[in-house]
């Protein structure tokens, strides 16, 4: 892909607000001649001062050249009327998000541009095949997707319509590449890549807090401090806004016709419709304090860690995942273990389940319930922050205290949660590897592409599918099969993708010359 140029020497940029300015910015920078228009009075000549003010910031903080400062500069122009784009060899419209408007911004450069030049969509959310629909020459128009902020996002997905010429975003990549970006290839689908990925993370929590296992801000501890998540996902939610990001759950799960791997929430509909949106306004699953918008989190204090006196012994579940790591950290903890067939009469018992919950193991095991705690021992201990118990509805009070204090003797964080399939961890983790899974299945994107895309465009610690090789294909796979035997809902159906690679303990992320 790198032999084929660009070609791409003069960039029109229609649509000069805070995306039109970014994508600006870029394009100059890599040395492309940039026409700024926009439709509304001023709006250009204030996107051009703005550039022109970065980059003198930009040089007196010493990160470009004077040089540099002045080339790029001298590279930007405000363009008068849309005709002044005639000269362009790519354009690039970032206007507002809908259909009609868009189709007729097209329409009308068809008629200014010379018929080599590249039309392209900053959209996020229309199929860029419709956006092409009203268009004489289909195959020269793309999708080319940018995140905000654009110069610090610095993955850019390529979108090829139904008849978009392949040479076209060869040349969209390269361009991109020449900005100093990462440019993805997906197919046009709704969501493309990221916001199709990103459907797992916030959903899975929010089924999560629906059913009671845990209060938003526990959740969002445990996902940081078990899988490195930077954000949970209601901070993140409460950061990007629930006027924009319930809105989008709802375009992906109707797009793809109801599937239930995207099914949003009632909690955030009904926030949004009571304008509980989040940081900006104040209010969201977190309290902020001082100014709105910049408001400081409050967060709620971490649960106490119970005094317990008499500690019992502790007996370990022969199915227990991570068995030995298991009863390591026991004796680390300075616990009295028991190693007999069955626990004793005072024995605290604990199962570590992948994907089912603590109650199904209590009784197909045939344990005690009130004195059957669960841990979450999908990650090594070693690799976790926070350790993550469950009780069942039966468990006892001081087997609950005991199991907390036991955990925490060492200072690391405990949270106790109500039972659930799989945890927090397990069951968030699994359907967003799942998720991936699937959008390969499809062929949307490159396995290789999806987790560059993923992380680099939601800042998880890794990319789903190198995350599901981290867990262990297999391991997902099982925990899928034990939270559909637990909810029965088809959202956690695993993907034949991962079903036959989880089958066969093949890598997610070696496989490139597999089907
Ligand atoms: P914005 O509201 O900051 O800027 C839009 C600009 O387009 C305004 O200056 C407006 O005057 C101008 N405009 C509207 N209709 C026009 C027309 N017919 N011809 C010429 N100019 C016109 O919006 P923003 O945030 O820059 O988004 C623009 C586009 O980028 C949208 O399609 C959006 O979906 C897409 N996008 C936005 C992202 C974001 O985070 N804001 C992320 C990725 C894509």
């Amino acid at each position: 892909m790198a032999a084929v140029p660009h070609g791409f020497n003069e960039v029109g940029i229609v649509g000069t607000g805070a995306m039109g300015q970014g994508i600006a910015q870029m394009s100059a920078q890599a040395g492309a001649i940039v026409h700024l228009f926009d439709v509304s009075t001023g709006a250009a000549q204030a996107a051009h001062a703005n550039l022109l003010a970065m980059w003198a910031k930009l040089q007196a903080k010493g990160k470009i050249t004077p040089e540099q400062a002045t080339s790029f500069a001298t590279h930007v122009v405000v363009a008068t009327d849309i005709e002044s784009l005639a000269s362009c060899d790519l354009v690039i419209e970032a206007i507002v998000e809908r259909l009609d408007v868009k189709q007729q911004l097209f329409v009308q450069l068809e008629g200014i541009v010379d018929s080599q030049c590249v039309l392209v969509t900053n959209t996020s959310s229309l199929a860029i095949t419709s956006v092409a629909a009203a268009l004489s020459r289909p195959e020269r128009f793309a999708g080319y997707h940018f995140f905000n902020p654009v110069p610090l996002m610095r993955v850019v997905e390529v979108i090829a319509g139904l008849k978009t010429n392949a040479g076209v975003c060869a040349r969209l990549s390269n361009f991109t590449s020449a900005m100093g970006h990462i440019p993805v290839q997906a197919q046009d689908t709704p969501g493309f890549i990221v916001n199709h990925a990103g459907r797992g993370y916030g959903t899975e929590a929010l089924r999560i807090v629906s059913e009671s296992v845990a209060d938003f801000c526990t959740i969002d501890r445990i996902l940081r401090d078990q899988m490195g998540f930077r954000l949970g996902p209601f901070e993140l939610m409460d950061l990007t806004a629930l006027d924009v990001s319930h809105p989008v759950m709802e375009s992906v799960y109707n797009q793809y016709y109801q599937e239930p791997r995207y099914r949003p929430s009632v909690i955030t509909a009904q926030r949004l419709a009571g304008g509980v949106l989040g940081k900006k306004v104040g209010a969201g699953f977190y309290a902020y304090e001082g100014n709105v918008p910049n408001g400081a989190v409050i967060t709620p204090p971490e649960p106490p860690v119970p005094n317990v006196r008499n500690m019992p012994p502790v007996w370990v579940s022969p199915k227990a995942a991570r068995r030995p790591e298991l009863y390591q950290l026991l004796k680390d903890l300075g616990a009295d273990i028991e190693t007999g067939q069955t626990p004793s009469e005072q024995a605290l018992i604990v199962v570590a389940p992948l994907g089912l919950d603590v109650t199904t193991l209590a009784a197909v095991e045939r344990l005690d319930a009130t004195r059957v705690i669960g841990i979450d021992m999908m990650l090594s201990d070693a690799s976790v922050k926070r350790r993550v118990l469950a009780t069942n509805p039966a468990t006892r009070d001081d087997m609950r205290d005991a199991a907390h204090a036991l955990f925490a003797t060492d200072g690391k964080a405990v949270s106790v949660i109500r039972d659930s399939g799989g945890f927090v961890t397990q069951r968030v983790v699994a359907v967003v590897v799942n998720i991936a899974a699937d959008m390969c299945q499809q062929g949307i994107c490159s396995p290789q592409d999806l987790d560059v895309a993923v992380h680099l465009g939601l800042g998880y610690p890794l990319g789903p599918l190198a995350m599901g090789d981290a867990i262990g294909p297999t391991n997902v796979l099982e925990i899928l099969f034990n939270l559909q035997t637990v909810y029965g809902d088809p959202r956690y159906r695993p993907s034949p993708w991962l079903r036959r690679r989880g089958a066969l303990g093949l890598s997610l992320t070696h496989l490139e010359s597999r089907s």
